[in-house]
């Protein structure tokens, strides 16, 4: 429309007034819609000085890194470096059953490496980055705003269930934050302009802790990671197949560590079971769990058992946010 392509003008003018000609600016990507869309206006702005890094914590969705890295360079001809950083994410959660401990070593190894990319671009460059982009919209803006009165000092800070978790304390780098007057479908409208993939546009909400809060418990276990990634993208591609992505706000697999006997040929088997989830809400902070129709969850359980090794027992969340939260951690 051409009230976002006047937005677009306007904010790359104003990320062109900030940054200076010789000035270069950093971006984490996390693969969902926010970071990308910010990451694309800034690139249109100053071309590569912009510098940004996708990092794989062992924790994404089945193929996800493969899938994101083509869309930033095959489509948006993004500056990415992708950084797998698997190991170390793994080994620092081993043993860990706490869904909070486990956001906090998560949110503290992603600085570490986001400071290790600053200090190996510094070296490159000869200069510190002098900027941070961050996809932070509107909603994000007001909620972090403390009520007038409450004596708060923290005024404008990262939540701590937004995907980057802090920012390297040394380096001293200024937000940009292009998107921090808009709500989310201008976001997507943007995104269209800037020619983000529809389908890219409208992926559903993802955790920063990924998989970390979907496998319940230890998620070093066994092959725990990888069976919930294959039962997750069944879940999602019968989703996508039935028509019904478009209207659930998020959808995934849970992975339980609880083994249940089942019998499968004339086999009794003691297999995992897993839950599925899908929700319809507004914004997140209320949810409803979504009706499928019996048809669809039978197909998908029997899909799920046939295909995935060790997984026997499929069931299905009738939830909805309140009582319960979106994720199971
Ligand atoms: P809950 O589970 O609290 O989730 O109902 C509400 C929304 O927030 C997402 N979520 C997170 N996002 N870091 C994130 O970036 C987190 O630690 C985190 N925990 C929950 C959840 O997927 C849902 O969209």
């Amino acid at each position: 429309s051409w009230k976002m392509e006047n937005v677009l003008d306007e904010e790359i003018k104003v990320i062109n007034e900030t940054v200076g000609p010789d000035e270069h600016v950093i971006c984490a990507l996390s693969g969902g819609v926010d970071s990308t869309v910010a990451a694309m206006l800034v690139h249109k702005a100053i071309g590569d000085r912009l510098h940004c890094i996708f990092v794989d914590n062992g924790l994404l969705r089945y193929k996800e890194r493969e899938r994101v890295m083509e869309t930033f360079e095959r489509d948006l001809h993004l500056p990415v470096t992708c950084v797998d950083a698997t190991d170390q994410f793994l080994s620092e959660l081993k043993g860990v059953d706490d869904p909070e401990k486990k956001r906090k070593i998560i949110g503290k190894e992603f600085i570490c490496i986001f400071d290790d990319f600053a200090h190996e671009l510094e070296q490159k460059l000869g200069r510190k980055p002098s900027y941070l982009v961050q996809g932070t919209l509107y909603p994000d803006v007001i909620e972090s705003c403390p009520p007038p009165g409450s004596g708060s000092t923290h005024s404008h800070t990262i939540k701590s269930h937004h995907n980057v978790g802090g920012l390297p304390k040394d380096m001293k780098l200024k937000l940009i934050e292009p998107l921090k007057l808009l709500f989310k479908d201008e976001v997507r409208q943007l995104g269209k302009i800037l020619n983000v993939p529809e389908g890219f546009l409208k992926r559903h909400p993802f955790p920063g802790p990924g998989l970390a809060v979907r496998v319940i418990g230890d998620v070093t276990l066994g092959n725990y990671l990888d069976t919930l990634r294959l039962v997750d993208e069944i879940f999602i591609q019968s989703i996508k197949d039935a028509g019904l992505y478009d209207v659930i706000w998020q959808a995934f697999a849970v992975f339980l560590p609880v083994r249940t006997v089942g019998v499968q040929g004339d086999q009794r088997t003691h297999g995992h079971a897993i839950a599925l989830r899908a929700v319809t809400s507004e914004d997140g902070m209320t949810a409803d769990w979504y009706p499928f129709e019996g048809k669809f969850l039978a197909d998908v359980s029997q899909k799920i058992c046939n295909s995935v090794r060790g997984v026997n027992r499929v069931s299905y969340d009738i939830t909805s946010k309140p009582p319960s939260t979106i994720e199971w951690e």
